[in-house]
């Protein structure tokens, strides 16, 4: 059967018309984000998630999910965690984390072990830019983390690994993460979950209007993974 396939650029605003799908994104919907590639490439998965959800299910699960992140070095960890938990009405969940990351072309594979016989498989793209950062994800669960990381390392090899134990607090849409990290010291991570309907500016204003009431400065952010941060061998304190 013939389909039709109409793509258009009409006054700043990209058109896309086909028999699954109707997306509508604004070329400007991104700015200050990232690089013009991820930029474009992000608000159409934003845009298209939202529209295709209603008339095709399969599609929309090979859709990553969007969030907005920032991380800063906490000079506090203490005083940080009042105030989370203070915005939170909460004492946060303690959490522990290992992480192994392998060789991969492009982006992050990364296997998530909880210490207690569960894990997640992750798949990650982000630019490294300062400030705050769209990311796309995609995750599996796993009942197996040692197994799964004997066969990863066996056939890709390991790049390199972090040991964290991270205090989530959940405030409004926004995961804050305290992150006590081996060999590297205290930081904060802001991780805003994007709404489908909702622009990467509206997620960057409810990152830094937060960053501001955990008290933490513009000059505190950091540019990039703990894994980065460790393989660079920056242990600042
Ligand atoms: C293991 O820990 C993680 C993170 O705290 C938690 O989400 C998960 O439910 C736990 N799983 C089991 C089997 O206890
Ligand atoms: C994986 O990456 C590390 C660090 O970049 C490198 O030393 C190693 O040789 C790589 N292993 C494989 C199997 O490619």
């Amino acid at each position: 059967m013939w389909r039709p396939r109409v793509f258009a650029l009409i006054c700043g605003r990209f058109v896309s018309v086909s028999p699954l799908s109707v997306c509508f994104f604004s070329c400007s919907q991104t700015a200050n984000v990232a690089p013009p590639l991820r930029k474009s490439f992000a608000a159409k998965s934003i845009a298209c998630t939202h529209t295709q959800s209603s008339n095709d299910n399969r599609k929309r699960s090979r859709v990553m999910p969007s969030n907005v992140e920032i991380k800063a070095k906490v000079s506090n960890p203490t005083q940080f965690a009042e105030k989370a938990a203070e915005l939170s009405q909460s004492e946060g969940t303690i959490i522990r984390q290992h992480d192994t990351f392998f060789n991969c072309s492009q982006g992050r594979l990364k296997l998530r072990d909880f210490m207690n016989k569960s894990g997640q498989l992750i798949f990650y793209e982000r630019p490294d830019t300062d400030g705050p950062k769209l990311s796309r994800y995609s995750i599996s669960p796993t009942s197996d983390p040692t197994g799964l990381r004997t066969v990863l390392s066996d056939a890709l090899g390991v790049k390199g690994e972090v040991k964290k134990e991270r205090k989530l607090f959940l405030v409004g849409q926004t995961r804050v993460h305290l992150d006590a990290v081996e060999g590297l010291g205290s930081y904060m991570e802001l991780e805003v979950v994007m709404r489908p309907e909702q622009t990467v500016e509206e997620g960057q204003q409810i990152a830094e209007d937060l960053m501001e009431k955990l008290g933490v400065s513009k000059e505190s952010l950091v540019t990039g993974a703990y894994m980065d941060l460790i393989i660079n061998g920056q242990k600042e304190t």
